[in-house]
């Protein structure tokens, strides 16, 4: 789908888009309609339940004297001009209304305002936003059962403002695309190895990319994620993503880590059948950490990030790791290994330990599929967010609630630390009981951060969505990507890296 911004003028063909406000407030002001066209919408509003309340839709036929072969109106609530998601999700409802009728040309009509440029560049980013699908393994499919709408125009006074504020915006976009395309490849395309070979794009933005192989990891230590990469006859990878953004180069970094399975059949400790395959997107924590990397440099944000993927497939085989293994981990600590399920704690706690150690960051974020139990606690609404410093905590929150990626905060705590420790070891990577799993998950990561401001975002129940939203159609959803970019811009992006 094209997006295209031109000045305000009726279009003489395809859809014609008109936002209505709630209690059916049609109010084209500076829409050139001609008294009967107008006359013959608001009775064709009247005769509906069409309220204009956000995410109603109508198409109609459009009046004959419109040119347009029809007109779809789009409910925007309270239509408030900063309410941006608001906007964006106008946006991804024209896609998603469009899409299946087999028009492949509209053009929205943004109401002349103060507002005006930045509701037409969010309604675009909504719309593409919506418009992303996997079909590339889809070989058989017939023109009528392909997405339809070819080119969406936003017909807005100040084109040239529009564009500007659009710009950064198809950058985010970009990188919650290619976080949605990795997740959304099955296992047997995305290993560490060819994750680490997609990542290798990024270096056309100006993002270092380093990729620590099994040699390597073992010299360093990293015990803890070979471990759960040995059953496997995909080697496990480490990479690393670093982005120089800042004035200062020398700035200490804002870093991010991501959980990477390429899948999860729990290991020894083996899943059930039933619902394995959704194991293909245990790797939606660095899928997003590479998103986001290609978000910041392709807006070339003035912030200087490092983005670290812990890459493994954690299968079962004569050379797995068996429940009671002890391993050594690269901070020193040794792991009981109760569960080989429980892998995602372990790959993190040597990505987490060599993130602070090598780059000093001035805070780490780690994202991770990391716990069924989250999903059990909070469903697909929020991701759980875990921090040993309130003040990165409520930045976080802050970012959720802006994009849509909304976080609750869960406890951390002695009592949950204690649950975490050993008979054989310094820490086992279970507690033995069912109780506050991922709390008792994020306890055990806590151990390996080192006093760095840390923060966890569970996202079990968020990486993937069995159904449309407003602007994520169902599947991979790139959770992570629009609310770390914001958390980076309002907190840690200016000259001086504040
Ligand atoms: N990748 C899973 C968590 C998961 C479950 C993500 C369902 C998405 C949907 C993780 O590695 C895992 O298996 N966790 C176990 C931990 C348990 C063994 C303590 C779990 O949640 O059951
Ligand atoms: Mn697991
Ligand atoms: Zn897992």
């Amino acid at each position: 789908m094209k997006i295209k911004f031109v000045p305000p003028r009726l279009p003489k063909a395809g859809t014609l888009v008109l936002f209505v406000a709630d209690g059916r407030k049609l109010s084209p002001a500076g829409m050139q309609l001609d008294r009967r066209s107008g006359k013959a919408l608001t009775r064709a509003l009247n005769a509906s339940r069409f309220k204009g309340k956000a995410e109603e839709t109508l198409a109609i036929l459009a009046p004959a004297k419109l040119g347009v072969a029809r007109v779809l109106l789009v409910g925007s609530g309270k239509a408030d001009p900063a309410d941006r998601a608001l906007w964006r999700n106008c946006g991804g409802g024209v896609v998603a209304s469009l899409n299946g009728t087999g028009e492949s040309e509209a053009a929205v009509w943004i109401e002349p305002g103060d507002h005006a440029a930045e509701i037409a560049a969010h309604v675009a980013y909504g719309a593409r936003l919506r418009a992303y699908r996997f079909d590339k393994y889809r070989t058989k499919e017939k023109p009528d059962q392909k997405p339809s709408l070819k080119t969406l125009s936003v017909l807005v006074a100040d084109v040239a403002a529009a564009r500007r504020l659009y710009a950064p915006l198809d950058k985010i976009a970009d990188g919650v695309f290619f976080t949605r395309d990795l997740v959304s490849e099955p296992a047997n395309v995305i290993y560490p190895e060819s994750l680490v070979e997609r990542a290798k794009a990024l270096t056309e933005l100006g993002v270092a990319v380093e990729i620590l192989d099994e040699k390597k990891m073992t010299a360093l230590g990293m015990g803890a994620l070979l471990g759960v990469g040995q059953g496997s006859a995909r080697p496990p990878r480490l990479l690393v993503m670093q982005w120089h953004g800042a004035e200062d180069k020398k700035l200490p970094p804002i870093a991010f880590v991501g959980k990477g399975i390429t899948f999860d059949t729990g290991g020894i400790s083996i899943k059930p059948a039933a619902g394995m395959e959704d194991m293909k997107w245990d790797m939606g924590g660095a899928g997003a950490v590479i998103g986001l990397m290609m978000a910041l440099a392709g807006r070339k944000a003035k912030v200087n990030a490092v983005g670290i993927g812990a890459l493994a497939e954690n299968m079962p085989s004569g050379t797995a790791q068996r429940p009671g293994d002890i391993v050594k981990s690269l901070s020193g600590q040794t792991i009981e290994v109760l569960n080989t399920d429980a892998e995602g704690r372990l790959v993190l706690a040597d990505a987490l330990w060599y993130c602070q150690d090598r780059f000093k960051p001035r805070a780490i974020i780690d994202l991770a599929t990391l716990t069924g139990a989250i999903i059990i606690a909070l469903g697909h609404e929020h991701a759980g967010l875990y921090s040993n410093d309130e003040k990165l905590a409520d930045q976080l929150a802050a970012a959720g609630k802006a994009t849509g990626e909304t976080l609750w905060r869960m406890p951390l705590g002695d009592a949950y630390n204690k649950m975490m420790d050993s008979d054989a070891a310094d820490v086992k990577n279970i507690s033995g009981s069912r109780d506050a799993g991922s709390v008792t998950a994020a306890a055990f990561l806590e151990r390996f951060v080192n006093k760095v401001p840390w923060a966890h975002l569970d996202i079990a129940g968020t990486a993937w969505s069995s159904k449309d939203k407003p602007t994520v159609p169902k599947g991979a959803s790139g959770f992570g990507v629009r609310l770390l970019n914001r958390f980076v811009r309002d907190n840690y992006e200016n000259a001086a890296g504040k």
